[in-house]
């Protein structure tokens, strides 16, 4: 287990996930690479959005372990659990933005949360919404915004902390193909930068244009995981 350890961020040990007696995940045994771009796939009802919710600790665990960045969640205390989500950016399908919060106020809440002085969230607020070009909707309310523009600012809100993984659950599955394309470029460059991107999707297009590893679920189970090294690379400008 050790010299695996090293280079692992997230290590999913015989997990399983049962509601009732709906089995959502059976027997999954994982390792996440530092900087890895994962791909989760599979039919709908697969298990992939209960995969993601594990790791941060949006659920517990039926049974098995999982370890994230050295934390086992099954010991972790109630207390060291922010810690825990501060690890993570989570990205979903439908945006989850505070409709009566301004697009700075969605973005700033993460680092209020954590503490951080007011002088330095005003800093990387505005630094992070120019990366995903929203800094001239600053003060526009979500429901004013479309679609797409509300999926870039949940990606501002999903980085501005500095997280070391981005969890994104369909995140591109309510866009059309010129907004999902910026949302995958935000990723990659998230990916880039040294962070570690762990996405579910059954976006044909997202997975064709994305290099990184494809793990397949399918019923709950853990069909395949196949490192696909260059898809379509040449796709990186387009
Ligand atoms: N809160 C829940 N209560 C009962 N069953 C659930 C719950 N969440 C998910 N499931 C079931 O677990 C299985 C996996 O769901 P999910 O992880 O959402 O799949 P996917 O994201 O791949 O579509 C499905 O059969 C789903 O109906
Ligand atoms: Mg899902």
């Amino acid at each position: 287990m050790e010299a695996d350890a090293k280079s692992a961020i997230i290590r999913i040990f015989h997990v399983f996930k049962s509601y009732g007696t709906k089995k959502a995940l059976v027997d999954i045994t994982l390792d996440i690479l530092k900087n890895e771009f994962v791909l989760v796939t599979g039919p709908s009802g697969a298990g992939k959005t209960t995969l993601l919710k594990l790791l941060y600790l949006g659920e517990p665990a039926s049974e098995g372990q999982i370890l994230v960045d050295g934390i086992n969640l099954s010991r972790i205390p109630r207390k060291r659990v922010p810690i825990l989500r501060r690890k993570f950016g989570i990205i979903f399908q439908d945006y989850k933005l505070i409709p009566q919060k301004s697009v700075y106020e969605n973005v700033a809440l993460v680092l209020e949360a954590a503490g951080k002085r007011k002088r330095l969230i005003q800093k990387k607020v505005r630094s992070v919404l120019r990366t995903v070009n929203m800094e001239d909707k600053i003060d526009a309310l979500p429901p004013s915004l479309s679609g797409g523009e509300q999926q870039r600012v949940a990606v501002a809100r999903a980085v501005v902390g500095d997280p070391k993984i981005i969890l994104a659950d369909e995140p591109t599955g309510s866009l059309d193909e010129d907004s999902a394309k910026d949302i995958i470029n935000l990723l990659k460059g998230f990916h880039t930068r040294g962070g570690t991107v762990i996405v579910a999707t059954h976006d044909k297009d997202l997975i064709r244009k994305t290099r990184g590893r494809l793990v397949r679920l399918g019923m709950g189970q853990l069909m395949d995981s196949t490192e696909r090294l260059s898809p379509a690379a040449e796709e990186q400008a387009g």
